[in-house]
C-alpha cells in the first residue's frame, strides 16, 4: 500500500547524561515537562498515552490529559466504567507515556493504579466549566449507543434541569492515581545512539538509576 521506509530524522535537540538527572524521577518529570513547555510546539504537553490491559486480555492504550503530579504519582481524570476504568480496576499495573516530538524526549512510567480520593474528584469535577460537566453526565463513556442524537437530546434535556442548579458528580466518574514503579526517560540523540535513563523503586522505596541500550 505504501512504503515509509523514507520517513527517518536524526535526533539532535537535547541529550540526558547522568550529571544532568535529578535523583527523584518526579523531579526529573517536573523538569522535563516545564522543558518541553518552554521549547513549544507541543500542544498538549500533558497528554499521555494510558495502557491497560483489558478484561479481554488484550493490551489497549489511549490518551487522556494528566491533571495533577506530585510525590504520589500520576492523575487523570475518566469514566469508572469505562473499558479503561474496568481494566484498571480489575488489573491495576497500568502504563502512561508521554511523547514529546518538537523535543524528541519520550517518557515512559509503569505504576499501579487506583482511585483518586473522592474529595479529589468532587474538587476538580466541580472546577470544570458546566459544560464539561453535562458532557460527562451524559455520555456512559465506552458503551454502545444509538446514534449522535442520544448525546445532544440527552445534553439539551440536562441543560434545561441544571440550568439554576448545581450538576451533582456522577459516582461512577472521578480522578485515577498512577503510582509509579519505574520512571523511563528518552532523549533522543543522533545515530540512532538515544540516552535512556531508568528509575526504577527498590523494595526499600529508593529509587534505582540505570543505563539502558537504546
Ligand atoms: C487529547 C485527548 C485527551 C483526552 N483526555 C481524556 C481524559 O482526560 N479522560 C478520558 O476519560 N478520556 C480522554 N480522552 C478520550 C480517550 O482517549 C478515550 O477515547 C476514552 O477515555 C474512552 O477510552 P476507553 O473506552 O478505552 O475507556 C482524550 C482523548 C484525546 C485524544
Amino acid at each position: 500500500m505504501s512504503d515509509l521506509s523514507n520517513y527517518r530524522k536524526s535526533y539532535e535537540k537535547s541529550e540526558l547524561l547522568e550529571h544532568m538527572i535529578d535523583p527523584n524521577p518526579l523531579m526529573q518529570f517536573k523538569k522535563w515537562f516545564h522543558e518541553t513547555e518552554e521549547f513549544g510546539g507541543v500542544d498538549e504537553v500533558n497528554a499521555m498515552t494510558v495502557s491497560t490491559i483489558g478484561l479481554d486480555g488484550f493490551p489497549k492504550a489511549r490518551v487522556v490529559l494528566l491533571k495533577k503530579y506530585d510525590e504520589n504519582g500520576f492523575t487523570f481524570v475518566t469514566n469508572y466504567n469505562s473499558e479503561k476504568g474496568k481494566a484498571l480496576l480489575q488489573n491495576p499495573q497500568v502504563c502512561l507515556s508521554f511523547f514529546w516530538p518538537s523535543i524528541e524526549r519520550q517518557v515512559i512510567i509503569k505504576g499501579i493504579a487506583e482511585k483518586q480520593t473522592e474529595a479529589y474528584s468532587n474538587g476538580y469535577f466541580h472546577s470544570r466549566p458546566k459544560g464539561s460537566q453535562l458532557g460527562t453526565v451524559v455520555s456512559p463513556q465506552s458503551q454502545v449507543i444509538p446514534n449522535r442524537e442520544y448525546l445532544d437530546d440527552k445534553l439539551h434535556q440536562l441543560e434545561k434541569e441544571f440550568e439554576h442548579t448545581e450538576v451533582p458528580k456522577p459516582t461512577d466518574w472521578g480522578g485515577v492515581l498512577v503510582r509509579p514503579v519505574s520512571i523511563e526517560f528518552w532523549q533522543g540523540r543522533p545515530n540512532r545512539l538515544h540516552d535512556r535513563i531508568r528509575y526504577t523503586l527498590d523494595v526499600n522505596s529508593d529509587w534505582i538509576i540505570e543505563r539502558l541500550a537504546p
